[in-house]
């Protein structure tokens, strides 16, 4: 297996949010506590740089339909143009100082799903939301730090993860309705170093999983839990991941800035013998 490698320029404090444009080669990644999106385009190597009109946390992203960005800042999901301004679309009710959204991801159907977490990552304070249009919806409560989420290639299942439960669990998928309903664990992480963070999924419907504090990504088989591949980086923090490349076999890999090493906090690639399906779009009007 090849190694990943470092490709940025910018070292984020908390590097996240991977998302591959596949009708441009450019991915879009974000330092969650910058307000800052970083724009890397694959055609040239360069990238470029979104901050924040105004300051805030931005968490996750997802591109829309007619190419626009979408992304969960503090509390609830925006519109972001180029030029940094931000529109909100939905904001959850209740602000509490002690938390804000994390990871999120589109559906099949244009639904956006991201959740909360506790800033001091103890306490089971945050939930999972749905933006349908501009509807929002709570789904689960009871979540310390909403993080990874995928689904299955049938859209019959999604795989979850609330990172200090060290599981993925998977739940029963109505698409249709957009509903979760009975939940399993598919991955039991419990015995590995690090948490589960970030989390995508490949062509053979296999799960990979960024792991936070363990410094690797690993390539689990979601119907028997069993760990398949693992690939290490030569830093600790590895916080998210997801597929791009024009053959869609590079892997993108986010690291946290949290440790002394030149190469922490920056973004990683790797080629793969593995392929990747487009990420899901959001949809303004359902
Ligand atoms: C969060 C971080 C957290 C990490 C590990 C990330 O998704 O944004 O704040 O430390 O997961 O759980
Ligand atoms: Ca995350």
């Amino acid at each position: 297996m090849n190694q990943p490698k470092p490709i940025s320029l910018y070292r984020a404090r908390l590097g996240e949010g991977p998302v591959y444009d596949e009708r441009n080669g450019l991915l879009y990644w974000l330092d969650i506590e910058m307000g800052r999106i970083i724009v890397y385009n694959e055609n040239n190597g360069k990238e470029e740089y979104i901050d924040l009109k105004r300051r805030d946390y931005i968490s996750s992203m997802c591109l829309s339909e007619t190419g626009r960005l979408v992304a969960t800042l503090r509390y609830g999901f925006y519109w972001v143009e180029a030029d940094g301004s931000a529109t909100p679309i939905a904001e959850i009710l209740e602000r509490r100082q002690d938390i804000r959204f994390n990871d999120g991801k589109c559906d099949a159907r244009g639904r956006y799903w991201a959740g909360t977490m506790d800033l001091n990552e103890t306490r089971a304070i945050g939930a999972l939301y749905v933006l349908e249009g501009s509807a929002l919806r709570p789904v689960l409560h009871n979540v310390t730090i909403s993080n990874g989420i995928a689904w299955s290639l049938d859209n019959k299942t999604m795989y979850y993860i609330d990172s200090p439960t060290k599981m993925v669990k998977a739940f029963r998928f109505d698409l249709e309705k957009g509903q979760l309903g009975g939940s399993w664990i598919a991955v039991d992480m419990r015995h590995e170093e690090g948490i589960p963070d970030g989390m995508t999924i490949d062509s053979e419907g296999m799960l990979w999983v960024a792991v936070y504090g363990g410094g690797k990504v690993v390539r689990y088989d979601p119907s028997s839990g069993e760990k398949l591949e693992e690939i290490k980086l030569p830093v600790s923090y590895t916080t998210s991941v997801v597929f791009g490349g024009a053959d869609m076999k590079t892997l993108y890999i986010t690291t946290a800035g949290r440790e002394e090493k030149e190469e922490a906090g920056r973004l990683f690639a790797v080629e793969l013998p593995y392929k990747g399906v487009p990420l899901y779009r959001y949809r303004e009007k359902l």
